[in-house]
């Protein structure tokens, strides 16, 4: 008998094509109209293998059954729910489908999207033995061979898909868990720049802002690209069209001065005693930078900017740690 993993693979690779099958049904006309909605051509829903989970409440759970897989490794999917009684029902239910593939375009979990305004907005699969959030991003698949010359880090399944349409294949998502090292590990095998890509909310802010020591951790270089005044990639896209995001790409922030941004919102700039707690948490920020060419060079971006001294900061930098 195969190993579990194995087995689990041709389950989630038998539910994909079950899903993506369930769009030429009647009901699933719903799913193929929620998408063409969101303007994914039949060639993009293709390629992300995208589907419609049925409205009974135990579909794939009998289509598994019928094609041979019993009860206890059904129970290892994460795609069907026993309670207590034994009574079964799918996890999925009248939501459109993405699965989620590894590196090598196997499916290794599933997102699932109410078609309009119902919560839970997004469910994904539970972690199972096969499917460690941490650990993949979705998009990798395609974006390894895009050949671009960095990545596109964003939130979300339809982030990814209409950049990707649009011509940006090197877009992936840490799909809504906060990014992780191995992520960011997994990204340095293929690239050595990584432009984020996040919603421009608060919380997309906060998670660009938790991202980004991670990925510069990994020795990455980090840029933030600006979506204002539109909320996610997806929304830009369709509002103002591949080009002008291209030039977003191409004016994209240097990752610190994008935190130094950020962190001016915390502080009333025309109260002195403000600015000066302004400076002292940009001062112990700038130790990261242990090159005294470019700490040098922020220093002055800074300074210029905030309209102090080149020295005045400098001496407060050095104030705080290793002087260079
Ligand atoms: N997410 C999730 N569960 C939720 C909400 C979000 O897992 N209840 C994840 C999904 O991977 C989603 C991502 O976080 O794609 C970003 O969430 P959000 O910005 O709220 O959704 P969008 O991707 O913009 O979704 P859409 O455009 O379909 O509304
Ligand atoms: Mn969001
Ligand atoms: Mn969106
Ligand atoms: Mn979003
Ligand atoms: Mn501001």
């Amino acid at each position: 008998q195969a190993g579990i993993k194995a087995r689990l693979l041709e389950i989630n690779k038998e539910a994909a094509k079950y899903y993506y099958f369930q769009l030429k049904s009647a009901r699933g006309q719903a799913a193929v109209d929620y998408l063409t909605k969101r303007q994914l051509s039949e060639e993009t829903i293709k390629k992300f293998g995208l589907g419609y989970s049925n409205q009974t409440g135990d579909d794939i759970y009998r289509y598994l059954k019928h094609i041979g897989y019993e009860d206890d490794i059904l129970r290892e999917s994460g795609l069907i729910s026993f309670d207590e009684r034994h009574k079964v029902y799918d996890k999925f239910w009248n939501r459109v489908m993405f699965p989620i593939m590894d590196t090598n375009n196997r499916v290794i979990g599933f997102g699932g999207r109410v078609m309009g305004d119902g919560l839970p907005k997004y469910l994904n699969s539970p972690e199972t033995k096969l499917f460690d959030k941490s650990r993949n991003l979705y998009g990798l698949n395609f974006a390894r061979t895009s050949r671009k010359p960095n990545f596109l880090i964003c939130e979300g399944y339809m982030d990814v898909i209409a950049l990707h349409q649009a011509g940006f294949t090197n877009a992936v998502a840490s799909l809504g868990t906060a990014f992780t090292g191995l992520q960011a590990n997994l990204i340095k095998r293929y690239t050595t720049e990584v432009l984020l890509t996040y919603d421009s909310d608060e919380a997309g802010t906060k998670a660009a802002l938790r991202a980004i020591p991670i990925l510069k951790e990994a020795g990455l270089t980090v840029k933030v690209i600006n979506m204002k005044p539109y909320k996610d990639p997806d929304e830009f896209i369709k509002a103002l069209g591949a080009e002008e995001f291209q030039k977003r790409i191409d004016g994209a922030r240097n990752s610190f001065l994008f935190e130094v941004e950020v962190m001016e919102n915390d502080y009333d700039m025309n109260d002195p005693e403000q600015k000066t707690k302004f400076f002292n948490e940009i001062a112990k920020k700038m130790l990261q930078f242990t090159e005294e060419i470019e700490r040098n060079i922020y220093i002055e971006a800074v300074s210029k900017k905030y309209e102090t001294g080149f020295e005045n900061l400098r001496k407060l930098v050095n104030s705080y740690g290793a002087r260079l």
